[in-house]
């Protein structure tokens, strides 16, 4: 690839940065000063450097972000927020999307990549990926819905969904619960309570495949994944 690109994609800036910088002499590929953006090189091979620290070049990023509420799951908008307007320049700049949409009020777990092959894989129906929600509920959750839940409910649509696995955590005037669901129909949590004439007041994804949210960042915050944890989604595997 030119080196140019690579630089920018790195986060040098813009296209007319990295000409500056390759102007003034402060990159070398390998023990080679190079300062024609069009040069090119093969970041597998060869060792580019910036006022003699290396580039460690990558072509994906794979992002977790704990999703704040009030924030849409998109690349962009004109008049909202979006998840990917909380990124730093840095990360910005490998151009990640969010991997399936969370609401504008759910919060927790969104992974956020470049990588079109692995948000594909993690959301094609055909896959089953299995995504787990945390949720508040106004009004008693009972054994009942639970059985429902795990035979499949009608939505409003007249959908009826796949099995799911209700776990209650609190039965109360406002109940606590843990939904695992293994499709991603819109607002499908929200609805599938509602069939049941309850309503979720509180929605917080905590985990996606074997990916659980991690439990340190706050809202709004996100860092990138560990190797293990990027082999872990490809693979499908446990944490
Ligand atoms: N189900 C919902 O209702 N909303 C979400 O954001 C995710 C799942």
């Amino acid at each position: 690839m030119r080196i140019d690109k690579l630089l920018s994609n790195m986060g040098y800036g813009s296209r007319k940065d990295t000409k500056k910088l390759l102007k003034s002499g402060a990159v070398k590929i390998d023990d080679q000063v190079i300062k024609d953006g069009k040069f090119h090189v093969d970041p597998n091979v060869e060792t580019v450097t910036v006022h003699g620290e290396v580039v460690n070049y990558k072509e994906f990023i794979y992002l977790m972000m704990n999703k704040p509420d009030g924030v849409i799951s998109a690349t962009e908008d004109l008049n909202q927020e979006t998840v990917v307007d909380l990124l730093e320049t840095e990360d910005f700049v490998f151009e990640p999307f969010p991997v399936g949409r969370l609401d504008k009020d759910t919060v927790g777990l969104l992974l956020l990549t470049n990588d079109g092959k692995l948000a594909h894989q993690l959301l094609s129906p055909k896959k089953h990926v299995p995504k787990v929600y945390y949720a508040k509920i106004d009004g008693h959750v009972t054994v009942k819905d639970v059985e429902a839940f795990q035979k499949g409910v009608i939505l409003d649509d007249g959908y009826l969904t796949k099995p799911a696995k209700l776990d209650i955590i609190k039965s109360g005037e406002e109940s606590e619960i843990e939904l695992t669901i293994t499709e991603g129909k819109f607002h499908q949590v929200k609805r599938m309570f509602e069939s049941v004439d309850k309503r979720v007041t509180f929605l917080m994804r905590i985990k996606m495949g074997a990916l659980a949210l991690d439990e340190t960042l706050r809202y709004g915050e996100y860092r990138e994944l560990t190797d293990e944890e990027i082999g872990v989604l490809f693979g499908e595997g446990e944490i």
